[in-house]
Formats: structure tokens, sequence, C-alpha cells
């Protein structure tokens, strides 16, 4: 898990980055009154939905409902994790975030190996245009069908023949040979004297993260030497188990939640996939799909297509990825498998036969819950009891791993039909045993009611200093109603720290569900002038003081325990008349 940032460090990055710019560079933003206006880019849209508000640091469509601060905009718009958007966000402010013990050692190798990675990328493609042998390489790249600007796109280089230039080169930089080694560029020879490059005489491609950061590469062998592709070892930037190949040039490309994403086995695939308007083609590198890739993809698309060769080897790594992929089905992901032809990969493929027909073929690829129970079904024969009955065994395990969800509720149903038993029935033999049932489906939230205390949220989020207005707080804490907790919880927060925003007073309650019901009220809230709203909060924060402190006092004072003060508080309110109706 990663180190939790301490939230004063948090508050400081959100009051120094200036939301409204921080979008502005990457959407447009045009301004619309106080605040500033966008078509979504989280959805598709012709008019203008998605706000800005400079005042309150915060994002929100009105047409899908996305909202959030600058910490969010960064998660959803660039793809991050919430360290490396708090990172980013620290970069461009300049606030330095804490190192504590445990991450600096590990941080500070990361930082040091960018930039040598960054140097040996440019060393790379500098060779492809000016080395002796470049034109061998260019024959080679012709003779793949690829053209200068894919190659140029995905930044493809040389490493030229000789075991010491990218060396030499890099040591005249002034880079250490202990970096080079840690980068995975050179290795010591067992003598343990001298060095040699990793990669020689190779058509080299860079691997780059999310942000477009090189971190590793892959070199294909120029003729039949093998190994055919080199890759970087494991390095502190380098996990192949996390990395999808490809991704920083898509994201560059495709801002916007993609409708589907397409995963392939090599750097070639990829390349000629997206040369014939196929960007959004992926690449495991040479390894099982992990449940790290998986998160990943779904971060760009709900709808994963698993493209595998037809070879028996194809058929065991699809099968492998289903097991992965079991755990992390939700309703509204999809995941499809397309099984091509013996003999062909999806580089030779889409140059066979082009675009159309390929994605053609892809809507033909089989839904996983097909390819599961087809997969079982061939192992066994369902023309006889025993047959079925072992389907039934052979499923199980499979289905176990499914969260419950309208997903595994059809599944059983396919089974059940396929195994012609009565999906009752067929519960009685996939469902855990009730006490292991994972309790996975939430209880819907109830239905939203716009009472006092929601409304007083609703204002004091569009307006944190109006907290300064609000009096009694102690014996407002005293009150356990709905939604009041939270309010004075807010209050106290806000009367404390006077300059909180929205946006930074949502970051402390990120991925709770109390962060979830304020992001609500936030949207859900009056769109009203900022004098009404002041208007309109003391009218309610009345209204509650009347309906609930009221009740608490005067059942206080008839159990004898009202204070003086308190006492002297409700005289004062001798006029009203407490059994008065206040929604
Ligand atoms: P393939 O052997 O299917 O090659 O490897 P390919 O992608 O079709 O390559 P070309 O078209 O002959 O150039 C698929 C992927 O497996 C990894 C690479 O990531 C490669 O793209 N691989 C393969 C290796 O890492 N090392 C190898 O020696 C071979
Ligand atoms: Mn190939």
């Amino acid at each position: 898990m990663a180190h939790r940032i301490p939230q004063h460090v948090l508050d400081d990055l959100l009051a120094r980055a200036d939301l409204v710019e921080l979008i502005d560079r990457r959407v447009p933003l045009r301004k619309t009154g106080r605040n500033y206006s966008a078509c979504c880019p989280f959805h598709h849209e012709k008019t203008p939905s998605f706000t800005v508000s400079p005042d309150k640091q915060f994002y929100h469509c009105f047409g899908c409902g996305v909202s959030g601060n600058a910490i969010s905009f960064l998660m959803d718009y660039e793809r991050l994790e919430f360290r490396e958007a708090v990172n980013e966000l620290a970069e461009q402010t300049g606030v330095r975030l804490p190192q504590d013990d445990t991450a600096t050692a590990p941080q500070k190798a990361q930082a040091d190996l960018y930039p040598v990675l960054a140097e040996a990328d440019r060393f790379f493609r500098y060779q492809l245009r000016h080395h002796g042998q470049r034109q061998r390489v260019i024959d080679y790249l012709r003779g793949r069908g690829l053209e200068g600007t894919t190659v140029r796109d995905f930044g493809v280089g040389y490493a030229p023949p000789g075991w010491d230039n990218l060396y030499h080169a890099l040591r005249q930089q002034g880079y250490a040979t202990r970096m080079l080694t840690t980068a995975g560029l050179v290795i010591t020879r067992e003598d343990g004297n001298s060095l040699y490059d990793r990669f020689r005489d190779r058509l080299m491609f860079p691997i780059r993260d999310e942000r477009g950061r090189t971190v590793g590469f892959g070199g294909r062998a120029l003729d039949a030497t093998p190994p055919k592709y080199l890759n970087s070892p494991e390095t502190p930037v380098f996990h192949k188990g996390r990395q999808l190949y490809g991704v920083y040039e898509l994201r560059r490309q495709r801002k916007t939640h993609l409708r589907q994403l397409l995963i392939v086995e090599g750097y070639m695939d990829v390349l000629a996939l997206a040369q014939h308007g196929l960007p959004y083609a992926l690449a495991t590198l040479g390894t099982a799909t992990t449940s790290d890739h998986l998160q990943r993809m779904f971060r760009l698309s709900d709808d994963v297509v698993f493209c595998f060769d037809g070879d028996d080897a194809g058929r065991q790594a699809a099968w492998r990825t289903l097991e992965q992929v079991l755990p992390v089905i939700r309703d509204g992901r999809r995941v499809s498998y397309l099984f091509l032809p013996e003999g062909e990969d999806p580089d030779s493929l889409i140059r066979r036969i082009g675009q159309h027909a390929f994605e053609q073929q892809m809507t033909t690829a089989t839904p996983l819950s097909e390819y599961l129970l087809d997969h079982l079904s061939a192992q066994t024969r369902l023309d006889s009891v025993d047959g079925r009955a072992r389907l039934i065994e052979l499923a199980k395990p499979l289905l176990n791993k499914l969260p419950a969800g309208a997903y595994r509720d059809l599944l059983e149903q396919q089974l059940a039909q396929r195994v012609e038993m009565s999906i009752t029935l067929l519960k009685r033999h996939v469902t855990p045993p009730a006490p292991a049932a994972p309790p996975v489906k939430r209880a819907p939230p109830p239905a939203r009611r716009r009472t006092l205390p929601r409304l007083a949220i609703s204002l004091l989020l569009h307006r944190p200093t109006l907290a300064s207005k609000v009096q009694h707080l102690d014996a407002l804490k005293q009150l356990t109603d709905p939604g009041l907790p939270l309010f004075t919880e807010l209050v106290e927060y806000l009367q404390h720290h006077p300059h909180t925003t929205l946006g930074m007073l949502l970051e402390r309650y990120r991925d709770t569900d109390t962060g979830r019901i304020l992001s609500k009220l936030a949207q859900a809230g009056p769109d009203l002038d900022r004098h009404l709203i002041e208007a309109e909060f003391m009218g309610v924060l009345d209204k509650l003081q009347r309906v609930y402190l009221e009740r608490y006092w005067f059942a206080k004072a008839a159990r004898g325990e009202l204070r003086e003060d308190e006492l002297h508080y409700l005289r004062s309110y001798t006029d009203i008349d407490i059994n008065s109706d206040a929604n």
C-alpha cells in the first residue's frame, strides 16, 4: 500500500494548484460567467456541460456526473494512480512531498534512472538516422511494411553493432557506470571488470510509461540470430507485470475513455495495428497478463478484447488470462477473445485484410462467458448425466471467482442451460455455503430526500466560508439526527481552516462513503448567486436550530438538565412556535 500523504500536504498542494489552468492546458476552457466550461472530456457530447469553478477548485459535468478536484482530474484524464497524480501536481506547484524512510531509497533510484533512459532513447534514434549501417535497418523496416510516421510515433531506434557504443556515449555524458547497469543498458562481464552494451545491432522499441517516460527497451534482431527479442530486465522503473506497451502512444492521441481496447502479444503487432487505423491496441511484454495489467486496461476501457494466435500456445495463454480476469469482472465490463487463424498474427493479418475487415473480425470475438463454457464443455460429454455433472464441477471454482452481480448470474444461467438444470437447483451447487458468501452486493443508498441538514451541507460546500456563521456548534454537535454529525464535522473543520476550497474539502474524504455523498451534494446544490447562497444558508441554519436544537433543549429542560447559557438562549426564542414543521 502506498504511503499515505499527510492531509496538510495535500491541502497545500491543492491550495497552490490552479485547476482552471491545469484543465485548460488539456481541454481548452471558455469563460462563462464566474465559471469556465468545455465539452466534457469524459464523455462524448456536442454542447458543453463540463464546468470548472475557480473559486471552488472543483469541476463537474452536468452530462455524465463526473466531478472532482485537481488530483481527481489528473487521475481520470491522465489515467494516473493517486500517488502519481500527487507527484505530478507536486512537480508543477513546487511543493515538496515528505520523503518517508521507506520511500526515499527506491524513489530516488527511480528519479535517477529516467534521464539516463531518455538519453539512451535519444542515442538509439540518432543512430537510426545517422549510423553507417542505417540503410540495412531502413530496409528491414520497409520489408515489414512500417511507415516513417509510425517509426517516429513509436520512437523506434537502432542499437548499432559493437560492444560498447552506448556505454561510451553515456559515460562521456557523465553517467555513472552503476546507473547504466541499474537501468539495464549495460551488463557487467563475469570477470567483474569489463562492461558491454546489452543491446547490439538491434531494432529498438522504447517502452514508455503512461506519462511518456522511457522505462525500458525491447530490441529485435535484424536477422535470425536468437533471441528474436531482447528486453530490458526488471529495474526500479520497469516492471513487465505492470507495463503495457503502447499505452503512451495511445493516450497521446485519444484522450477520452476508449470504446474498446485490443490486447495483443507483440511490439510489431501494436505498430502495425496503429498504422492501419487501430491505435487502441496494447501489448503485454512477453509475460502473462497480471491483475495489475487488467486494472490498467479497465481504466482505459470497459471493453477489452484479447487477441491470441489460434495455435496451442495461444489457447493456453488465453486460458491463463481468463483465470486472472474472472475476479475483476464487474457488471458493465466486457471481455472477449479473438482467436486468429493458425500461422497468422495481428501484424500479418491487418496488413493482409486491412482495418475494416479486422474490426469486423473483432465484433465476432467470443465473449468470456461463452469461451469459458466452451472450453470446459470440450473436456466432457454433455449427452450424459455424468458429463453434465462434471461440467458443473469444472465450472464451480471458476464461477466462485466471480464477484456477485449480474455477470455472475448470467454465467450461471448459461451454465444451467448447458447442463439442462433449473437455475435454482444449479445455484445450490455453485454458490459457496452461506457464511463464506462474500457480501459484495451493497444495499443501494436510500433515496436522498432534501432534508435540512443536507441542504445546509450543500450550501456550505458551495461557500465554505459560511461555516463562520454557525453558532452553538457545541450544542449542535450533541445531535445525532441523520446528516447533522456530518454537517457539524464540516463546520468545525472549516471554522478552523477558513481558506479551504471545495476541492480541498473533498480531498479529505477521497474514496470514502462520506466523500461520495459530499460530491453528490456538491453537484446537487442550488445554482444561486453568491449573496443569495448566504441568505439561503442563514435561513436554513435558523430552521436547523429551531427544529433540532430546540427539540434537544426542551428535552433537556424537561429532565431539568439545562445549563444557564442554554436557558438564556432558549428564552431569547420565546416567540417561536416549536411545533412548526420546518420542512
Ligand atoms: P512472437 O515470437 O510472436 O513475435 O513474440 P512477433 O511479435 O510476431 O515478432 P515479429 O513479428 O517476428 O517481429 C511475441 C512477443 O513476445 C516477446 C516480445 O514481446 C514479442 O513481441 N518475445 C518474443 C520476447 O520477449 N522474446 C523473444 O525472443 C520472442
Ligand atoms: Mn509477428
